[in-house]
């Protein structure tokens, strides 16, 4: 008996798995076909290219002045809720969509990775803007924003002496940031989290993740 739920388990994760790799590469295919699409189609008039999202911004400033608007299922404005709590991942598709006017593929590709993280179904589960905390999901140690979880367990609270380090660490003209200055600080971060946080740990695909969102290369930032 617990040899065929052995292999009914290995059947559906194996199932589950070429869905994930065939709607990456529908997801890449879609992608592509868009570009083409864009390079043969005149582009849109200046102040015509972002429509949606100063209209949402302004909706919410209106209903904010009139009533203290704190709206939970935002029908009005088709963001998400504002406590950030059970939410449909394709509702966060929508939501990225207006409010940052990416891609549509990106916005999905951006909800869809959300809930495999979470192992969730993105078609029929939700998720708190909270659960995408979770330590070395998406959050790692060493961040130039934020102290370990070793230090703070809660990570939306950003650090302030942190911050204002990273701001007045830049070397470019007029004291601006730039890409040496991310990756010394980086690497710097990194030794000293090493150094003193007995939890410390940051895999590759965070060391990867973590000098990607700054648009440096990883191998840039010593201490890697
Ligand atoms: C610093 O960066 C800002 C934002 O990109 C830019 O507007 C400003 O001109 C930069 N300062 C100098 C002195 O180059």
């Amino acid at each position: 008996m617990h040899f065929f739920i052995i292999l009914r388990r290995l059947f559906l994760g194996l199932v589950s798995s070429i869905e994930e790799v065939l709607t990456t590469v529908a997801l890449y295919l879609v992608d592509f076909l868009c570009t083409l699409f864009n390079l043969v189609t005149p582009d849109r008039p200046v102040g015509k290219v972002v429509p949606a999202a100063p209209r949402v911004w302004r909706e919410v400033a209106r209903l904010q002045q009139i009533n203290g608007y704190r709206g939970r299922h935002d029908h009005t404005t088709g963001l998400i809720p504002r406590d950030g709590k059970n939410i449909q991942f394709k509702e966060l598709t929508t939501a990225i969509r207006k409010v940052y006017n990416f891609s549509p593929v990106f916005c999905y590709f951006l909800a869809n990775n959300a809930a495999q993280l979470l192992v969730r179904d993105y078609r029929t589960d939700r998720l708190d803007l909270s659960d995408l905390d979770a330590h070395n999901l998406i959050e790692h140690d060493a961040s130039l924003t934020r102290v370990d979880t070793y230090d703070d367990p809660v990570q939306g609270k950003i650090a302030t002496a942190l911050v204002e380090e990273l701001l007045s660490s830049g070397t470019g003209p007029g004291g601006n940031l730039t890409a040496n200055d991310i990756s010394r600080l980086l690497g710097k971060r990194r030794i000293e989290s090493k150094r003193r946080n007995p939890t410390y740990s940051l895999a590759l695909f965070h060391k990867l993740f973590g000098s990607f969102k700054y648009g440096i290369s990883p191998l840039s930032s010593n201490g890697f």
